[in-house]
């Protein structure tokens, strides 16, 4: 079973829909560590609920030393731990080439708008500025470029007339909790295959929900 390392930096609740997958034995990985950068993030009591190991790599202790450094010490503790995979869960940090580097095509990132429109900071409140009457959220293979990288799985929900940022966002949430269980279920069972900006999906049918947007050929 794949060993499993989830990054976060606030509430953790794409973490929980994770950790949710692997308990009821949908996702087959072995979550074996929780790092946040941040020491007060909620989501590292969430994740001692599901009896996940937690580290705190804050990086106030690397302030001035570079980027670097501080990736430097999370992949350390990732390393000891054992991670084999490596999820993004609303890591506030942006990765050094060299972090990257250290597990190639075993990185995910969940971003909340479909990419490549809106990335950066506030996806929601961005696709509402634009005026985008379609928004929703992507899981995605990390490179070296913010936001951006091959595309495993997304979702489309409405803007709706009178949405704010909050409204916008929960209705987002709701397909982030669908298709990052998914997409980490798929790269547990070694079943994405990178083709440039591509994602093949190997293996049975994929039965999808109607909402899911798939970017690639499900062979
Ligand atoms: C999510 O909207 C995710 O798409 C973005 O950051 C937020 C994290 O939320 N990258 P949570 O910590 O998983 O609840």
């Amino acid at each position: 079973m794949k060993k499993l390392g989830i990054l976060i930096s606030g509430r953790g609740s794409n973490m929980v829909a994770i950790l949710e997958g692997i308990r009821s034995g949908v996702i087959p990985a072995e979550p074996v560590l929780v790092v946040s950068n941040k020491a007060d993030a909620p989501g590292l009591e969430r994740a001692a609920s599901f009896s996940v190991p937690t580290a705190v790599v804050p990086q106030k202790a690397f302030r001035g030393q570079g980027r670097e450094a501080h990736d430097r010490a999370v992949v350390d503790t990732l390393k000891e731990a054992g991670v084999e995979l490596v999820c993004l869960a609303g890591y506030m940090r942006i990765l050094s080439p060299w972090f990257i580097e250290q597990y190639p095509g075993k990185i995910l990132n969940i971003h909340p708008a479909l990419l490549p429109s809106f990335p950066g900071l506030h996806g929601q409140r961005q696709a509402l500025e634009q005026g985008a009457r379609i928004s929703g959220c992507t899981v995605h293979f990390v490179d070296a470029e913010v936001d951006h990288g091959p595309t495993i799985v997304q979702s489309a929900v409405p803007v709706l007339p009178g949405d704010d940022e909050e409204s916008l966002s929960e209705r987002i949430l709701v397909q982030e909790h669908r298709i990052y269980p998914l997409a980490v279920k798929w790269a547990a069972e070694d079943r994405l295959r990178i083709e440039g900006l591509r994602v093949v999906v190997e293996g049975e049918e994929v039965e999808l929900p109607s909402s899911l947007l798939m970017p690639a050929v499900v062979k």
